[in-house]
């Protein structure tokens, strides 16, 4: 079972996008796929079409047990919904005087390995939820705008990040993702080629600007279901792509 998440701290750069319809394209080929929101704006469930009658909060709190929290939001791919209830839960993490930041690996210890992917979609900013998400995960999926100051949001997201492998020091930052390419932009590509330099291990083939990606979610539906023909779903299907040609490598444990 592979644990990512998908995280940055700059907010609109794509990662519910890149979570619900990474997991679609990862169904499409048989695979397994857990999803979990750990933002309160509970993006993930409305962008599924779900109601969700519990959050993950609910699991942490023990108030519903896992296997009545997970619902299934599509064939292969089930969800465990964030929304506001993840008040409560940070809270409930701030108030703890140790051991905070492992409160949902404790929770979610007993998910069983039916999964091959765990997904955990982050919220913008740098808070005790992400910080907990971060704990439960091995890989870190970190999609990139290819805007300016692009560059100087993911450093600063590295550091936070080697602040955590110190502790957790199996937590790799295995892909970026360039997201909203536009080769008409010169400075899209510019920035492509800087991320091209610096993480030619990690760099992902980009995600191109396309409306599409930005409709589906209107109608609760992932790309593969409004568009199946749109660049977007091309390129989410070649990001599944290659997360699976890594299931046979080991991360730099
Ligand atoms: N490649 C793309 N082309 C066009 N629109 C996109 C693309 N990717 C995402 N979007 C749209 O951009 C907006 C931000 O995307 P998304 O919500 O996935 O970002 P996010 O990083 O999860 O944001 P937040 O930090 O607020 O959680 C959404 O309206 C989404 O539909
Ligand atoms: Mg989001």
């Amino acid at each position: 079972m592979r644990k990512v998440a998908i995280a940055l701290s700059k907010g609109g750069v794509g990662k519910s996008t890149t979570a619900v319809n990474l997991a679609a394209a990862l169904a499409q080929r048989q695979r397994r796929i857990l999803l979990i929101d750990m933002d309160t704006q509970g993006q993930l469930a409305r962008m599924l079409n779900i109601a969700p009658t519990h959050t993950v909060a609910d699991v942490v709190s023990g108030e519903a047990p896992l296997k009545d929290a997970i619902i299934e939001a599509r064939p292969g791919v089930d969800l465990l919904a964030g929304g506001r209830g993840l008040a409560g839960l940070k809270r409930a993490i701030d108030r703890k005087e140790f051991g905070g930041e492992q409160t949902l690996s404790e929770a979610l210890a007993a998910l069983d390995a039916r999964y091959d992917y765990v997904i955990v979609d982050t919220a913008p900013g740098w808070d005790v939820l992400t910080v907990n998400a971060l704990f439960f995960v091995e890989e870190v999926l970190t999609p990139v705008a290819l805007e300016v100051l692009a560059l100087q949001g993911l450093q600063e997201f590295m550091r936070s990040l080697a602040a955590i492998r110190r502790y957790h020091p199996r937590l790799t930052l295995r892909y970026i993702l360039p997201t909203f390419f536009d080769r008409r932009v010169r400075k899209s590509d510019e920035i492509l080629q800087q991320l091209r330099q610096h993480f030619p291990a990690q760099l992902c083939h980009p995600i191109r600007y396309n409306v599409r990606l930005s409709e589906a979610p209107g109608y609760g539906q992932t790309i593969f279901e409004y568009a199946v023909t749109s660049t977007g779903a091309e390129d989410y299907r070649l990001l599944a792509e290659r997360v699976l040609n890594d299931e046979h490598t080991q991360t730099n444990a």
